[in-house]
């Protein structure tokens, strides 16, 4: 959720490029406008607007953009409606600092009241301003800028990074909260960003900054300073090692086709992690062991914690509740202890609803594990033990690779626990090519075939209900289609008297839910509806339904596993057909670290 970017030169040079390529790689953190500042001297330039990248860049001539430092910032709305004015980064009252932010300032509001008290010049509505004035107030007063962030770092509620640099001076300054920050030393320059993928072009030689630390960066040096002391604080750069292939579209026309595509190797990868976790055992000797099993997250990885709980239910008849993050604060927390296990699922690792549940649930005492795909963030840190996802960079906002990987995961731990063999599962990979094999051109005629559908259900029964929820969240993530996805026996209970001539409904069906499936297929056909099926090859599922996509037989859990590929690649093509980007999604971020 919004990303920030800072680089500090030896001397003044031209970085509109370098700013703009930085931007560009932190655009699927938010989209709704970007900026660039750069200082040199006594001057300060900014330039920023809403609108994408490309869009300001071009307007504002980014690119002859020069200066000794400069910062860019890509905003995913919360304060503020995304414009001119409320995009950053932002100026002081006198033009004399300028900085942004990623994350949120939760007293914003009270915040502006007090600086437009004191006399500072509020232009914008937005908190990263806040940050700015924050600094600026203690500047004011007297205090040295180290010291003066040290108190905005107190002042600024939430979860936040931020950067400023001021005029006269040859530094950037940073600071972290709880949300993502990494610093990169390159030769003859230093920088800093909300993610890791976006300085390795630039550097590998990295620091990666804990929250309650202020950073000061020199062309040639990195200060790392506690905020509650200002005592330094020694950490070496570690040197990354990982290619960049995974943040290139490596010929594809999207990332996400990409990660579509990627998902049977990475499943694969994901396998040997697993067995070579020391941590497995203990944390599926405990899951068996525990009073209360809760697997809790948010969007697509919510749903893939319904789906580890039909896997563990039905492989390892063990119970486990999957619950939404924010709402096992309200339902769960109260009643959770010390002898319940919580599983904290997130491709991101920052999804600030998951951490707050995180957070609720081990005050009351619970052995908390995490499965997290960023390796690095503030899930794998703040849990007991975190399983990998091994996925690499997912850049695409609808998650794809994540989401089976999530569900792999989720298999292998019940398969463990049942004490089954774990080599039924490696067959998955090759299925899941099978699958795209199978399944690719007839599902691209298929968009073709639902141009002009604006609502749609997608329906599923027992393994395959979380593949359905799954489905309409991609459909309608991406081609901005009204799409529900719901057991496919509580249709008839209301949703029903949606169905008109043709109205399509897309049905996905595991092998033992057959006769329950075609029940309800004969419900809406009869009167009138197109039902699209996605199932095994199966007589009964071909006499009952208007279109039938074919997946591989497999066993029913890997089969619902299979069945959520079609729906993928049906999301992306009819997003594209609508003539949208679905890698990024209106209104969306990747990341979201508010809450
Ligand atoms: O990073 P997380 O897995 O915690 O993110 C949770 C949701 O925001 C995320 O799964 C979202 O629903 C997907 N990007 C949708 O495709």
């Amino acid at each position: 959720m919004c990303g920030i970017f800072g680089i500090v030169k030896e001397k003044e040079e031209n970085l509109g490029e370098i700013l703009i390529s930085a931007a560009e790689r932190l655009t699927y953190r938010g989209y709704d406008s970007v900026g660039m500042a750069t200082i040199s001297g006594d001057k300060i330039d900014l330039r920023k607007d809403e609108g994408k990248v490309d869009t300001v860049a071009e307007k504002y001539n980014i690119a002859e953009m020069s200066g000794q430092r400069g910062i860019t910032q890509l905003r995913w709305a919360t304060f503020g409606v995304p414009s001119q004015i409320n995009a950053q980064p932002h100026l002081d009252s006198n033009g004399l600092m300028v900085g942004a932010h990623n994350g949120n300032v939760v007293n914003n509001i009270e915040l502006r009241e007090q600086f437009i008290a004191e006399g500072l010049t509020v232009r914008s509505e937005n908190d990263g301003e806040s940050c700015v004035h924050a600094v600026e107030r203690y500047v004011k007063r007297g205090y040295e800028t180290i010291d003066a962030i040290r108190l905005a770092y107190g002042d600024l509620g939430g979860d936040y990074a931020f950067v400023i640099g001021q005029v006269n001076d040859d530094k950037l300054y940073a600071m972290k909260k709880g949300s993502g920050l990494v610093i990169g030393i390159g030769e003859g320059f230093t920088c800093l960003s909300s993610d890791l993928p976006s300085l390795l072009p630039l550097t590998r030689k990295i620091i990666r900054p804990q929250d309650g630390e202020i950073i000061i960066l020199w062309a040639d040096r990195v200060e790392l300073r506690s905020v509650t002391d200002g005592k330094l604080i020694e950490r070496e750069p570690e040197t990354i090692t990982e290619t960049m292939d995974a943040v290139q579209k490596g010929g594809y026309p999207h990332f996400m086709l990409k990660e579509i595509h990627e998902q049977p190797q990475v499943a694969r990868e994901l396998h040997h992690l697993l067995d070579d976790s020391f941590e497995l055992d203990s944390i599926v000797d405990k899951m068996r062991n525990a009073r209360n099993l809760y697997l809790i997250a948010c969007g697509t990885s919510y749903h893939a914690c319904i789906s580890g709980s039909v896997a563990l239910a039905q492989i390892a008849g063990r119970a486990a509740i999957p619950v939404l993050a924010p709402q096992f604060i309200s339902q769960f927390a109260p009643t959770v202890n010390h002898d319940d296990v919580g599983i904290f699922v997130s491709q991101s690792g920052e999804t600030k609803d998951v951490l707050n549940a995180l957070h609720a649930a081990e005050e009351k005492g619970i052995t908390a594990f995490g499965i997290a795909n960023v390796i690095g963030s503030t899930l794998t840190q703040a849990t007991e033990s975190c399983l990998p996802l091994g996925c690499g960079y997912e850049i695409s906002v609808p998650a794809t690779k994540t989401f089976t990987n999530q569900v792999y995961n989720f298999l292998y731990l019940a398969y463990k626990m049942a004490g089954r063999d774990l080599t039924e599962l490696e067959q998955i990979p090759a299925l899941m090519e099978k699958t795209l094999e199978m399944v690719a051109p007839q599902v691209e005629h298929l968009a073709s075939t639902l141009d002009d559908v604006d609502d749609l259900y997608t329906l599923g029964y027992g393994s395959t209900f979380p593949i359905a929820l799954e489905g309409a969240l991609k459909l309608k993530e991406i081609t901005y289609a009204h799409c529900e996805g719901m057991l496919s026996t509580e249709f008839k209970h209301g949703p029903l008297s949606a169905v008109t001539e043709n109205y399509p409904i897309i049905f996905t069906s595991g092998k033992n839910d057959i006769p329950l499936i075609i029940s309800g297929i004969n419900e809406v056909t009869a009167r009138g509806a197109r039902a699209i099926v996605i199932g095994p090859d199966d007589k009964r599922l071909h006499d009952n339904s208007d279109d039938l996509i074919i997946i591989p037989d497999a066993e029913e859990q890997i089969s619902a596993l299979l069945a959520v590929l079609p729906l993928q690649l049906l999301s992306y093509h009819m997003s594209v057909a609508r003539g949208y980007d679905p890698d990024f999604p209106r209104n969306l971020s990747k990341t979201l670290t508010v809450d």
